[in-house]
């Protein structure tokens, strides 16, 4: 059932492209317009919605802070990624014009569950993306949106972590749709490239080699760092996340604008920090913050493990690795950076003798508070 890989994780981080590719399929047509039908929740509706609110755990909220970016981009629509732990505690401002998007693998989280049911007493709307048929969250939500990732049995979510970020831009560019706001060219462009993403997976996944010798290289460290902007941000946390759950190491992600508030204090000899870099011909001012917050840590002898996009040569010379991605649209990145991050986590907790489908004191599905 493993289908000849030693983990299901292993075989699930090598389904992403037939998992991308399966979240695509149906709902969008030959002239790259979107057909999300299944989306019960009226357009007049949704042309109503003033403030969308996402909230997940784990994971599922790292695709939800990406799917922030998305939403705030193509709909022009205010939009906060909450928690769901933290969101149900706070009284939190919903009404009826409100949509409320819960994102879950299994569909049983159950902060996530309390969440959508306090956004619906207050009269919000809630459209879930969930991987699971007939799961609670689902059945409990006005609208879903299945992700197509197949059955996920390892416990670190890889291949529906890529297709929660599939949903997540397929609703922000179906809100855009509805409402008007970004329609036509940019959409049918952006779908386009959302079309070129499982083949730009594979590629990432034919060149994992050299990712699993670092891993392995780096077993007996303590700590690993990970820095990312805009959306490499939310990537970074969940490379970090990877590495705590699986390679039970210290790991955590920043904000790489953060570097100078705190945590570049954290920066010693031979520390590895992972930094994913935006793609040099989006918005250039990121790029060119990256570069230099790669040579400040850098200057103070960070290990650093460099991911950009191939042929970003203004990083090569203050990488001590390099890992390459293919060239994605900065939104859309976070679908390629973050799988040579689970190859490395996976690769990390093996040389480290840990179990890998199922790392200690977890649960695939989180059904207590
Ligand atoms: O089933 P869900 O998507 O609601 O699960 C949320 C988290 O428990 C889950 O993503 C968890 O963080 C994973 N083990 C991460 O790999």
């Amino acid at each position: 059932e493993k289908g000849g890989y030693d983990y299901f994780m292993l075989k699930e981080i090598a389904e992403q492209p037939k998992a991308v590719a399966d979240t695509l399929l149906g709902r969008i047509d030959g002239s790259g317009a979107l057909h999300l039908d299944e989306v019960r929740i009226a357009p007049s509706v949704l042309r109503e919605v003033d403030k969308v609110v996402v909230v997940a755990c784990g994971t599922a909220y790292h695709a939800g802070m990406i799917a922030k970016y998305a939403i705030e981009h193509w709909t022009r629509l205010p939009c906060e990624t909450e928690l769901a732990s933290e969101f149900r505690y706070r009284d939190p401002i919903l009404d009826q014009r409100t949509l409320v998007i819960a994102i879950s693998q299994s569909g049983e989280t159950m902060d996530t569950l309390m969440a959508l049911r306090h956004a619906r007493e207050q009269g919000a709307k809630v459209l879930a993306i969930c991987n699971t048929n007939g799961s609670t969250i689902p059945r409990e939500s006005d609208a879903v949106l299945y992700t197509h990732a197949g059955p996920e049995v390892a416990v670190a979510s890889t291949k529906a972590f890529l297709t929660q970020l599939v949903a997540c831009y397929l609703v922000a560019l179906y809100l855009g749709q509805t409402r008007g706001t970004k329609w036509g060219d940019e959409i049918r462009t952006v779908v386009r490239q959302l079309s070129e993403v499982p083949g730009h997976v594979e590629r990432v996944l034919e060149t994992m080699e050299p990712v699993r010798a670092l891993a392995r290289s780096l077993a007996h460290k303590n700590t690993v760092l990970f820095l990312g902007r805009h959306v490499g941000y939310p990537v970074a946390l969940e490379g970090a996340l990877k590495l705590k759950e699986l390679a039970y190491m210290h790991a955590e992600g920043f904000a790489a604008g953060e570097l100078k508030h705190g945590p570049i204090a954290l920066i010693e000899d031979d520390l590895p920090v992972v930094v994913v870099v935006p793609s040099p011909r989006g918005r250039s001012v990121l790029h060119e913050k990256i570069v230099s917050n790669i040579q400040e840590i850098r200057a103070r002898g960070a290990r650093t493990i460099v991911i950009a996009e191939e042929g970003d040569e203004a990083v090569v010379p203050y990488a001590d690795h390099l890992i390459w991605i293919p060239a994605a649209p900065t939104l859309l990145q976070p679908l390629v950076a973050t799988v040579p991050l689970q190859v490395f986590a996976c690769e990390l907790a093996t040389a480290r003798g840990n179990e890998v489908d199922q790392p200690r004191n977890l649960a695939k599905s989180v059904t207590v508070e």
